[in-house]
């Protein structure tokens, strides 16, 4: 079978879709600096599946390193990119760090794609891109809205670049993925999310502070337009997310669609606030969560939620997790991660 390429593949998502990969057959080849993951994932990879990923360690925007690899892997015929900087807070420190890392590596991949007879790149672009919809659930044609953050500016610039090199006739094409809020975990809790020092994102929060790491979740505002006051979200499943990068790379290699480049909404189409998402949590694992209410973090979106249709016919995917396998499959992890000393 192809070989797929997977950029930041020892990382959250790039982690669990190499699992979803190897189990339908695909022979993958890692790359990874390790800048915000670490070696031990690949024997986490190796324990579910039976199957020890090839890896690469190197940086994907040294356009020598990558050259390297696709002159020692001939057969690679898709490439999943997941390798970029990936938070918000940090990109507005540190914006050349984000433009550099994102856009150079993706550069980089889309040089080399037709010189070494790639077929298409998948792209892990986001629901940031729609700002503060107009409408929800939002649907790909919702319009795209000034980014807020240096990161969420170099999903919207990956998106054009993407656009603008397949029309200027690359011999390859791209599925983009906007994916809303990933979470969870592998149910085998081998593999899972691992923050850098304390964590931005609600779940990862969440469950540190219901092991007792930390002392207390602060939900950050209970004054928006929504039911309850907190913010909303549509949290989905970080397997179903990967199985859909599988289908996605599958189609672009098998030729199943005409399109060179199509865009899909990655979500359950299901809203949940904050305050919702606690309750769920503590109802599914028995686990209290002390919280409490906190102002509102600035730049937060107040409600988006994905209407996943149109992944739903075209892909023939679906998010099928509940919320409360998501939640436990995320305090397993957060258990696992306890044995084994790391936090
Ligand atoms: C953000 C980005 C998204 C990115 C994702 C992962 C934007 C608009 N969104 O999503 O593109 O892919 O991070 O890095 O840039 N919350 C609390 N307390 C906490 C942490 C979060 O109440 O300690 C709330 C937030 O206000 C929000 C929700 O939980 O309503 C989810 O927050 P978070 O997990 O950080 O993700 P987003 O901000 O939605």
């Amino acid at each position: 079978m192809d070989r797929i390429l997977v950029t930041g593949g020892t990382g959250y998502i790039g982690s669990h879709t190499v699992v979803e990969l190897q189990q339908a057959g695909y022979p993958v080849v890692i790359i990874d600096d390790l800048s915000n993951s670490n070696r031990e994932v690949i024997d986490g990879i190796e324990r579910i599946t039976g199957i020890r990923p090839d890896f690469v360690e190197g940086d994907c925007t040294d356009m020598q390193t990558l050259s390297k690899l696709f002159a020692d892997y001939p057969d690679i015929k898709g490439i999943i990119n997941f390798a970029a900087s990936k938070a918000v807070g940090e990109s507005m420190h540190k914006p050349i760090l984000y433009y550099r890392n994102n856009l150079n590596t993706l550069l980089n991949l889309l040089d080399l794609m037709g010189p070494n007879g790639v077929k298409g790149i998948v792209f892990s672009s986001s629901c940031t891109v729609y700002g503060e919809p107009d409408e929800n659930p939002v649907t790909e044609k919702a319009p795209i809205k000034k980014a807020t953050s240096p990161y969420g500016n170099t999903k919207q610039i990956s998106e054009e670049i993407i656009t603008d090199v397949i029309n200027a006739g690359a011999p390859f094409k791209s599925v983009i993925l906007r994916y809303f809020n990933p979470v969870g975990a592998h149910p085998s809790a081998e593999i899972g999310e691992l923050p850098n020092g304390v964590p931005q994102n609600l779940i990862p929060y969440l469950t540190q502070t219901a092991i007792g790491i930390r002392q207390e979740l602060s939900v950050f505002g209970n004054d928006y337009d929504t039911p309850d006051g907190s913010c909303i979200r549509d949290y989905i499943n970080v397997v179903d997310l990967a199985k859909a990068h599988v289908i996605a790379v599958k189609r672009m290699l098998e030729n199943k669609s005409d399109a060179k480049i199509e865009i899909f909404n990655l979500g359950t189409g299901n809203g949940v606030s904050v305050l919702e998402l606690i309750n769920v949590f503590e109802e599914a694992t028995g686990v209290k969560v002390p919280h409490k209410i906190v102002g509102r973090r600035a730049g937060d979106i107040e409600k988006v939620w994905a209407n996943p249709t149109y992944a739903n016919e075209v892909l023939g995917w679906k998010a099928t997790s509940t919320l409360a396998d998501t939640m436990r499959s995320a305090w397993a992890w957060q258990l696992k991660l306890r044995e084994r000393g790391v936090m």
